[in-house]
């Protein structure tokens, strides 16, 4: 059973630029965007049998639809992001909010480091994960290793196309990692392949990247990844996955797709 926190997309729109992907010019389309969305969200319940949060969308909240990068939870304590910008910082009250409104022990990140939650902090059960330098600070991740109790790798990321660790790493029920390795420097690649095993890696194709094959979301075995990725699907079916594909084209207009748009909550 998988529990996700999602946030509907009344609100969605390109307001400012704060990634490559987004451009004012570039309008989303109201309609089309709510149609795909409720679409992920029919598929998440009624295919993977996810339980889903609904959080309320607020007006001026453009990209609050992300819900991964409300914070990072685990058990019962949630941490809640410290956006870069200051565009996405006036989402952190209605992230810790609803954190707070719903029994978890919010503990909030000190020192100033900015830090982008489920955006960028990924993991197996026994390897996290944290992805820096384009939204999250390296510095953030001695404190979250210390607050969950787990190991952090931090990798960094070097492509600001791939500008979260969700952009181009998905790890995977079984084990497996999803991802697209140029995305990384060659330490950060060599300190995946280590941890992950080279024969559980992977590796999605750069046209696939670009449709963002690799934010996905994994719910037991079956993977939902944006339409337009047959070579994604085909790796995932030979691990035995079973495939989602949906259009979500809208949200590539502001650089996200399937799984930024949910927040795990176990
Ligand atoms: N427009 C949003 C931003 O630039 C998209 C966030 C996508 N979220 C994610 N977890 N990759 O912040």
């Amino acid at each position: 059973m998988s529990r996700l926190l999602v946030c509907a997309p009344d609100h969605f729109r390109i307001d400012y630029e704060i990634n490559p992907w987004m451009r004012l010019s570039n309008s989303v389309v109201p309609d089309r965007a709510k149609s795909q969305w409720y679409e992920l969200m029919r598929v998440l319940e009624l295919k993977a049998g996810s339980s889903l949060e609904r959080m309320q969308p607020v007006p001026g909240l453009p990209d609050l639809v992300f819900t991964a990068n409300a914070g990072v939870v685990v058990g019962r304590k949630a941490v809640p992001s410290r956006f870069r910008h200051p565009e996405r910082r006036r989402e952190e009250p209605y992230f810790e909010a609803w954190f707070r409104d719903h029994g978890y022990e919010v503990i909030k990140l000190d020192g100033g480091f900015s830090f982008e939650g489920a955006g960028d902090l990924l993991g197996f059960p026994n390897a996290w994960f944290g992805g820096y330098r384009q939204r999250s600070d390296i510095g953030a991740y001695p404190r979250l290793s210390e607050i969950f109790g787990r190991e952090i790798i931090p990798v960094e990321l070097v492509d600001d196309r791939f500008y979260h660790l969700d952009t181009c790493f998905c790890p995977l029920s079984g084990g497996e990692l999803l991802y697209y390795p140029p995305a990384f420097d060659p330490y950060g690649q060599a300190a995946i392949a280590d941890r992950v095993g080279q024969d559980r890696c992977l590796v999605v194709p750069e046209s696939e990247a670009l449709r963002f094959a690799c934010n996905a979301v994994c719910v037991a075995k079956h993977v939902i990844l944006p339409v337009g990725c047959p070579e994604t699907m085909k790796l995932l079916q030979a691990r035995g996955y079973e495939t989602h594909p949906i259009p979500l084209d809208e949200y590539v207009k502001s650089g996200g797709s399937a799984k930024c748009l949910t927040l795990a909550l176990d």
